[in-house]
């Protein structure tokens, strides 16, 4: 049932671009302060910029950008900014859905969705609709999302789904029930705003992600950034548990037997 296999299972294909990016939009509040402007300032510039690092992304052959744009913990948030946030998807998605589309990008939003405004959601899964046949970048959009929740959802979907093997699930049992089974696991994680923590976000999928941490804030990213972190990429050693040599001699280190039947993909 899976459609991709797990970094901790097998060993992934990787190129010279990554696959797939996720990004931790952050900073947008202290970018709108540093200005004397009100913090939402930032949010709504915050839609700008990732407006052209899609374009940005679709340029450079890149496949899957998941962003995280409001997470389960944010609404903790003053009652004005999170109503900010939620009016600004809402406009975010009647203006941009039909670019999108025209574009060939796939749009899905993945988190509790529950939580929303039944106006939000209806415009969530027009959008998913409309762009669903589309295949040059899947754009993610992690709302009121947490990877706690996630891994939790995914197991309760799981039981009901085959409780006849509980106690005895692999990874590729409970893979296809995560939000983003949709899309391989993250070549390259890029946080900006300065902040060097996950903030609860792809929690199971990042697993062995490069992380690339940037102190400019979300409101100055562009496409330089991103090609910066892109080479960063680069230079990494993607290893997966093997060691430099087996890397260096194009041994694959592929699982000893007994592991290898015990972990494949079911
Ligand atoms: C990220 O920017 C956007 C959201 C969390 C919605 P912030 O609003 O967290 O900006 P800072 O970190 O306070 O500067
Ligand atoms: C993470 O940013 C969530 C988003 C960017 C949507 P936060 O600004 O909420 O993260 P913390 O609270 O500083 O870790
Ligand atoms: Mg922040």
């Amino acid at each position: 049932m899976a459609a991709f296999g797990s970094s901790t299972q097998a060993i992934p294909d990787t190129g010279e671009v990554p696959r797939h990016v996720a990004i931790i939009m952050d900073g947008n509040g202290r970018w709108a302060r540093k200005r004397f402007l009100p913090r939402v300032a930032g949010h709504k510039r915050g839609v700008e910029v990732l407006r052209r690092v899609i374009q940005a992304c679709v340029e450079r052959g890149i496949e899957y950008l998941t962003v995280f744009a409001f997470s389960s913990e944010n609404w903790r948030r003053p009652t004005e900014e999170v109503s900010f946030l939620m009016n600004l998807f809402v406009s975010a998605l009647t203006e941009e859905v039909a670019r999108l589309h025209e574009n060939g990008i796939r749009l899905k939003i993945v988190g509790d969705l529950s939580r929303f405004e039944p106006r939000l959601r209806e415009l969530i899964a027009e959008g998913e609709r409309t762009t669903a046949g589309n295949g040059r970048l899947t754009l993610t959009i992690a709302a009121n999302y947490g990877g706690r929740w996630d891994i939790l959802q995914a197991c309760n979907r799981l039981a009901r789904a085959l409780p006849e093997k509980c106690g005895e699930w692999s990874e590729s049992d409970l893979t296809p029930f995560l939000a983003m089974a949709h899309a391989p696991e993250p070549d390259l994680f890029i946080r900006t705003g300065g902040e060097q923590r996950i903030s609860n976000f792809m929690i199971w999928q990042l697993a062995y992600a490069e992380l690339y941490f940037t102190d400019r804030l979300w409101p100055e990213f562009d496409a330089r950034t991103l090609d910066a972190a892109i080479a960063s990429y680069r230079r990494r050693e993607r290893r997966f548990g093997r060691t430099s040599e087996q890397l260096q001699g194009g041994d694959a280190g592929a699982l000893p037997e007994a592991a290898a039947t015990q972990t494949q993909d079911a």
